[in-house]
């Protein structure tokens, strides 16, 4: 099996977490995200584990919300003592309203608003990742209003090319993101910030992409960020405490994708860093990773009910299901690979079938070419495996269609965090 949250019963059923996924999903109905909290909790431990073996308490992990953001996540996340980086307000609002210690947010984001700025300031986030020079007034004055001096991270793009797809490739000099190195823009954004008296200047950040299986991604990312530190050190006197360089891991999502060696992988960072800093004459730096998908992904499945059947001879199956691009856009928008399973049974006699969605598109498909019971017919479960990241958290209303509720595996129960969204939520809004 893909991970090994995943296995079937003697008679072929499907277990996640455990737990009898046909028996999930007659409890709670279909489509249903359900999201095995014993794994986010041992992934959290993971990075913690490590960030403690190779930097003692030099080093926080932050859960990069953005993966997967309700109120029960940043309560997992408070008690297992993760950070968390924040992208909106609505993902600080939910954080606090989780009572998840707001000062331990950083609140990234390259379209900061002034009413954004505001709000976080207001509830006390800790630190402003900030994207750009207009950023920088913006958090500078307000800080300033309130007579008081924000913590910030100034976001650094050191042009490197993660090999990862285009839309999640975040490093380059050209990406929307931060302020490149290559074109001497950054040093002038470190040289304003100093001089602007409401910012605190921590530090530095950058994050050049997810989904990144390049094995010395982050070492080549450390070469160019402590230079910088080097060259700002040297000319400007300013001494980087805090290093952020951003989530990025890749996760399997197909038995062909390798699998990330994540606790080795930080402890050569940690060397590489150790090395880098020593050679420079440079202070270790706080360092910072912020971790989403790899935190959450395999902690994910979806189940779906088969709503229809359809074989056009010659051509194609279509299993329709319940839900669709509404639920998991990933494969309408970066042909993201997924592992599809029919839950009721092990498939003996197989076919090939697009595991298509209910929207009226026909891009609507979760996955293509995925191998099934040949028998499969309405009413069967079918599971989409490591779900657990940017399914959620990207999922919309597209024809009008609720939300799944996010049900959690706990050392065999399970119980709801998000509710099933209903037509009146859907409509709540309209006036
Ligand atoms: N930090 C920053 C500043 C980021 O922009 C991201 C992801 C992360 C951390 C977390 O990266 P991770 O560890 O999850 O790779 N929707 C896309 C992924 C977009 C990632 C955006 N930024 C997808 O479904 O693949």
């Amino acid at each position: 099996m893909l991970s090994d949250n995943i296995r079937r019963s003697p008679d072929g059923t499907l277990f996640f977490a455990g737990q009898s996924v046909i028996a999930l999903a007659k409890r709670h109905g279909t489509p249903l995200y359900l999201m095995d909290e014993d794994r986010v909790r041992s992934n959290c431990r993971m990075y913690l584990d490590a960030f403690r073996r190779n930097f003692g308490d030099g080093a926080l992990p932050l859960y990069a919300g953005k993966a997967a953001s309700f109120k029960q996540m940043y309560r997992i996340m408070a008690s297992e003592g993760m950070g968390v980086e924040a992208v909106s307000i609505g993902e600080i609002y939910t954080a606090l309203s989780a009572g998840y210690p707001v000062e331990r947010v950083y609140f990234h984001g390259d379209g900061k608003t002034e009413a954004d700025v505001r709000f976080a300031m207001e509830v006390g986030v800790g630190c402003f990742v900030v994207d750009n020079e207009n950023e920088l007034r913006l958090v500078n004055a307000e800080a300033l209003r309130r007579g008081r001096r924000q913590k910030v991270l100034l976001r650094i793009t050191p042009g490197i090319d993660p090999h990862t797809y285009e839309a999640i490739n975040t490093g380059t000099v050209d990406v929307k993101f931060g302020v490149p190195l290559e074109t001497g823009q950054a040093f002038a954004f470190v040289q304003e910030a100093l001089l602007l008296p409401g910012l605190e200047v921590a530090g530095l950040h950058c994050h050049v992409g997810s989904q990144v299986f390049d094995e010395d991604v982050f070492e080549r990312t450390l070469d160019i960020m402590v230079g910088f530190m080097s060259s700002l050190y040297r000319t400007l006197g300013f001494v980087t405490r805090e290093l952020d360089v951003g989530g990025g891991y890749g996760v399997r999502y197909v038995e062909q994708d390798k699998q990330a060696d994540i606790p080795g992988r930080i402890a050569a960072v940690a060397a590489h860093l150790k090395q880098l800093c020593a050679d420079a004459g440079l202070p270790l730096p706080f360092f910072l990773m912020e971790p989403g998908r790899s935190i959450v992904a395999d902690a994910g499945m979806t189940v779906y009910t088969v709503s229809t059947v359809k074989h056009i001879p010659g051509f194609k199956r279509y299993a329709i299901v319940d839900g669709g691009m509404a639920d998991n856009p990933r494969y309408c928008l970066y042909r993201a690979q997924y592992t599809v399973l029919n839950a009721d049974r092990e498939a003996a006699d197989t076919a090939v079938f697009d595991l298509a969605g209910r929207c009226c598109e026909s891009g609507d498909i979760i996955q293509p070419a995925v191998t099934l019971a040949k028998d499969t017919a309405p009413g069967d479960r079918i599971a989409v495996c490591t779900t657990g990241a940017y399914n959620y958290s990207m999922s919309s209303n597209y024809n009008r269609l609720g939300r799944p509720p996010v049900v959690m595996l706990r050392g065999g129960e399970s119980y709801t965090a998000v509710l099933r969204e209903s037509v009146e939520d859907i409509c709540a809004l309209d006036l």
